[in-house]
This record gives C-alpha cells, structure tokens and sequence, in this order.
C-alpha cells in the first residue's frame, strides 16, 4: 500500500482518476475554486435522478422525499462527518447556513462586539456587518500580517480579543477564497473559546480537500456546501449545530415546519434540489473511492507545489500563499509586483496561454491572481502555467 504522500505522485494513478471527468475542449482550468466538476459517474446518476423526480413529480417527493428519504440523506452525511445527524441541517448552498446562523445567532447584548478579518467571504462578511447596524454592535475588523505564518495568524485573534474584550461572535474561514490561505482553525477555536468567543466556521472550501474532524474541532457553529471539493452537483450544503447549542440559534424568520426543537427549523425554507440530494450517495461514494479528503488534498497539494516551487524563483513575481503545510491547499495567488491591478495579467493567461485564472481582490495584501488546481488538472496543464508565468515574469 503506498504512503499517501507518495501516491500524490503517481501519474498513472492520478492519470486514471483524471479520465472520470469529462472535460470540453477550450481553455486549461486554473479556476477549480469557483465549484467542482463531478465525476461522469456522478453527472450520469445526477441526471438519471434529475429524469426519475421529472417523471414521479410531487408524488415521489410528498411521499418519500419530504418524509424520510430526506432524513436518510441526512443520516448518511452525518455518518460521513461522524457527527449527529441531528446536528445537520440541508440548505442550498454554505452562503445559506452561514447567513441564518449568523443572523439567527442569540447570544448578542447591547455593547458587545462582533469580530471578522480580510480574509473572510462576501456573503459572511457581509451578513457580520449588517447584524452590527441592525443591532448598534461595534464591529472589529483585523488585517492578518502577510507574509501569514502559522504563528502570526494566531497572533492577529490573540491580540484581537486581548485589545476588545467585549467580542462576542466571529467569523472564521477554514480556507479563504482569496489566497487558499488555509487557517489553523483548531488553535483559533480554542484561543476564542478561552476569551468567551463564539466562532461561526466558513468550510465552504475545506470540505473534501481537507482531512478534518468535526466534532473535534470544538466549533460549535458551521456551514458547508458539497459543489466544490467533494463533487456533488451544484446548490447542495448543509449547516452544522452542536446539538448542546442549537437554543443559540433561533429559528430562522420564525420558522415553525418542524416540532422544536429542530435545527431544520433554522435553515432557511424553500425547496430543495431533491434530485441533487438524491444523487448524494453517489457522490460520496466516489469520493472515497478517490481516496476521501486526504489523498484528494495530497494530490492537489502536490500539483500546486509544481508550479509555487518554479514561480517563487522568478522575478516580478510574489507567491502570496505560505508554503507552510498546516496552511496552504489546492488554491494559492501571486501577483505581478509591478502592477497594481492584476485583471490584464489574467487576460493575457487566457488570451496568450489559453489558461482560464481569476483575479481576486479585498485582502489586505491587494489584487491578485488565485489559481486552483483541480482533480482534472494534468501535469501539461502546469508546464502549460510554469512557461506563462517565466514568459510574463519581469526581471
Ligand atoms: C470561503 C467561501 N465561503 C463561502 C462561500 C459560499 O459558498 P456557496 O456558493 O455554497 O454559498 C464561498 C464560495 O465561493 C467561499 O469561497
């Protein structure tokens, strides 16, 4: 049995895997954070479920889904992430638990402070500063130190909470969309758990690419989706409550479809994508049969050192992503240094080098170009990014 550290490098293998993916011809995909493809397997069982609710309707989903199908799916999730499945709820998409949990969240009192980075999502940053004006909070902001160590990062919560007593809630991304800067999420836990801190986690892009326990990590707040790095059809994700916590969370809008207490009842209501939850059993079997988050993120993690390795010796060219690797995954982003904008190095990826990247901005260390690798990327596609970026680099 090879060591999994090994087996990342096995081009045979990972070459094998690779033809599970459909891909159309066009552009190199360096932009793998955006959603994830599925497997043939998974894009074949999705549309056979997608024909079979078309054809049963309302009769198959009033009968068997909204009863106790949904609630299978549920328990079979739960099992995957050893965790209750009364500790889980369906939603739509991460962007849908995280906003009711951080809307719903109970515990704020007049003068309290609420805490979010550079770092964090839109849709959570954005969610964190509209409770602090509808409820008159302070709202802390911090700006992590780039270049990021394991150290500093820990650094930036402690002197945090150390400075503003008074924080009460924070959001923290496991693996922000920014710069794939993955955060020791565990030592920030408990750093916020000694200061009274409670921490809604974004694992948005942890999820399927990174081993990590659940319920060990002592957060008691979280929100996933399964269409980036596990491979499950697009509008699927779920909310995470310790079921010791769920009286923290109010339902949300009020909610009342199910006998409290429920967490169902904090995920916000409408109809799901019953035929993406159906393929859900697929989806996860696939993933172990790639080897589970770990070889996943092992492969990914050694595509990505091909190309970080050559482009942090070129000139004009700053790798913003630690090569610490407790903090780093699949999606990692450089910069031309003399430029301040980076969309025309971006264009001319695509234009010149046929490779598709994207340009991000918001963090505290500026605009720059996030490429992510993913489980269909070859090695030519690197040696396709590796000959751009000596190309474009200026000494
Ligand atoms: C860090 C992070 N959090 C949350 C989200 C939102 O996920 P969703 O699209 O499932 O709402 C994303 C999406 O890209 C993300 O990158």
């Amino acid at each position: 049995m090879p060591r999994i550290e090994d087996n990342a490098r096995d081009e045979h293998f990972w070459h094998a895997i690779a033809q599970r993916y459909d891909v159309a011809p066009g552009p190199i995909n360096l932009e793998n954070g955006y959603f994830g493809r599925m497997t043939r397997g998974v894009a074949q069982d999705y549309q056979r479920q997608v024909d079979f609710i078309n054809r049963s309707n309302s009769v198959h989903v009033r009968q068997r889904f909204d009863g106790t199908q949904s609630l299978e799916i549920r328990a079979h999730l739960a099992d995957v992430l050893k965790v209750e499945p009364a500790s889980i709820a369906l939603t739509n998409r991460a962007s849908d638990a995280l906003q009711s949990l951080i809307r719903n969240y109970t515990g704020l009192q007049p003068g309290d402070q609420l805490l979010i980075c550079d770092l964090e999502y839109h849709s959570v940053e954005y969610a964190m500063r509209w409770v602090a004006q509808q409820r008159g909070l302070e709202m802390i902001e911090i700006t992590h130190a780039h270049p990021a160590t394991y150290e500093s990062l820990l650094n930036g919560y402690r002197e945090a909470f150390t400075q503003h007593p008074r924080i009460k809630l924070m959001a923290l991304t496991h693996v922000t969309h920014r710069t794939g800067l993955v955060m020791p999420v565990q030592a920030i836990i408990e750093l916020a758990k000694e200061h009274g801190v409670d921490v809604i986690l974004d694992g948005a892009h942890a999820l399927g690419q990174i081993d990590f326990d659940l319920p060990g990590m002592g957060v008691a707040f979280a929100g996933f989706n399964l269409h980036k790095w596990i491979g499950a059809p697009l509008t699927l994700g779920f909310m995470y409550i310790d079921p010791q916590r769920l009286a923290d969370i109010a339902p949300d809008m009020g909610s009342q479809h199910y006998p409290e207490p429920d967490i169902r009842n904090r995920a916000p209501y409408g109809t799901p994508n019953i035929p993406a939850w159906l393929s859900l059993p697929k989806v996860l079997q696939e993933h172990l049969d790639l080897g589970g988050s770990k070889a996943k993120g092992e492969r990914l993690r050694a595509l990505r050192d091909l190309w970080v390795r050559e482009a942090r010796t070129l000139p004009g060219i700053e790798v913003l992503t630690p090569d610490d690797p407790r903090l780093y995954c699949a999606i990692t982003s450089l910069r031309f240094t003399h430029l301040d904008d980076q969309q025309p190095m971006v264009e001319r990826l695509l234009k010149d080098y046929n490779l598709l990247t994207v340009a991000r901005n918001g963090s505290a260390c500026g605009s720059c170009i996030r490429i992510t690798v993913g489980m269909a990327t070859t090695r030519d596609d690197i040696h396709q990014l590796i000959r751009a970026l000596r190309e474009l680099a200026v000494g």
